[in-house]
């Protein structure tokens, strides 16, 4: 079954997403200390008549990062590039999408952490000097030649801001990081997204939506969209509290947003190493997940509801975990 919470979307959902975009700062639900930094910078540089400084944003999967770009780019009246870091093959590749850029636009690299080595090091000089250098030719007429870029805003997203190398990190002037949703604000979100999709839910519906979207806006709009599926088919397209329960028990997203590869990670770790603490590698290997995924995308809700705990030694399950699988804590101590 494909995941609720991956990363891969497939082209339906991806419009399904666009579609549900905010495109102004006000519009943009939750993160308020991100917003309130955001709107100062982006006030400041429209006054200097300035580009923006470079954004780095970082976070889980699914908070908001592409979207906030966006707005970004639209607050600064400027047009947005998006190109992904692994895509960027060449150095080649990216003097192209430079020399396309205009004074004040927003060039936008998701999965920077992913750049190439040598393409990263061109990046350099185009963030603090607007200039690149590029060799044209081969062997004996191969040249340097030296481009000036218009000032434009790169902004940067990735899920692991600890993989960016620190040359790269240092030359953005602006650092933020994505938390997760509180309820309220989550449940905000489904709300807007039944507006949006002149889709009837009652409030305890959207509550029972919010309880399991692990904090993250686009696991609440995927939800949605497959319950909006159950309510079109049982009850003349209404979503009410039975049908959003009934519909997310079928998807087998469990009471507190868990699904089948959390509960397969913690089990693991219970089952096959008493709890731990045991290594990311030895866990990935024994359910037989990438790390990845496991970091990305497990973990850091984990983390944030006091599931797990990341020591030296490695990874270790907590109480509340096992209260949650009706496992007895006691057992895997001994
Ligand atoms: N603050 C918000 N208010 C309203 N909707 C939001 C907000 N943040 C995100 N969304 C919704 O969640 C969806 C996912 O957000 P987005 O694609 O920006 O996440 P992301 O952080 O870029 O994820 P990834 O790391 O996978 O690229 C968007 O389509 C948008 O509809
Ligand atoms: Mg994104």
């Amino acid at each position: 079954m494909e995941r609720l919470i991956d990363n891969n979307l497939v082209n339906d959902e991806e419009n399904f997403e666009i579609s549900l975009r905010p495109r102004l700062l006000n519009e943009y639900i939750g993160q308020a200390k991100t917003k309130k930094n955001l709107k100062i910078f982006i006030k400041a540089a429209k006054k200097r008549d300035e580009s923006l400084d470079h954004v780095l944003l970082y976070g889980p999967p699914g908070l908001g990062k592409t979207t906030l770009a966006h707005i970004i780019a639209n607050e600064m009246n400027g047009n947005i590039k998006v190109i992904s870091g692994p895509s960027l093959e060449r150095t080649g590749d990216l003097a192209a999408i430079l020399s396309t850029l205009s004074a004040g636009d927003v060039l936008f690299i998701d999965e920077i952490h992913r750049v190439p080595r040598i393409v990263e090091e061109v990046l350099y000089s185009a963030m603090e000097d607007f200039k690149i250098n590029v060799v044209i030719g081969r062997d004996s007429s191969a040249r340097t030649i030296s481009l000036d870029l218009p000032p434009f805003t790169l902004i940067g997203a990735t899920t692991r801001a600890g993989s960016l190398s620190s040359p790269l990190r240092d030359r953005f002037g602006i650092v933020l990081k994505l938390d997760f949703y509180s309820d309220d604000e989550i449940q905000a979100i489904v709300e807007r997204t039944g507006r949006v999709y002149n889709v009837p839910i009652n409030e305890e519906a959207a509550k029972e939506i919010t309880k399991r979207s692990r904090g993250t806006p686009r696991v609440a709009n995927r939800l949605f969209k497959r319950i909006r599926d159950f309510a079109t088919i049982d009850n003349n397209g209404f979503i009410d509290c039975d049908t959003a329960k009934y519909a997310l028990d079928s998807l087998q997203v469990d009471s507190m947003g868990l699904d089948n590869v959390d509960i397969k990670y913690l089990k693991g770790i219970i089952e096959r190493f008493k709890g731990g603490p045991v290594g990311v590698d030895s866990i990935a290997a024994a359910i037989g997940e990438e790390v990845m995924t496991i970091e990305d995308v497990c973990e850091p809700y984990l983390l944030q509801i006091g599931m797990i705990n990341r020591t030296p030694r490695g990874r270790v399950v907590l109480e509340k975990a096992y209260k949650h699988l009706k496992m007895s804590f006691q057992n895997s101590l001994l």
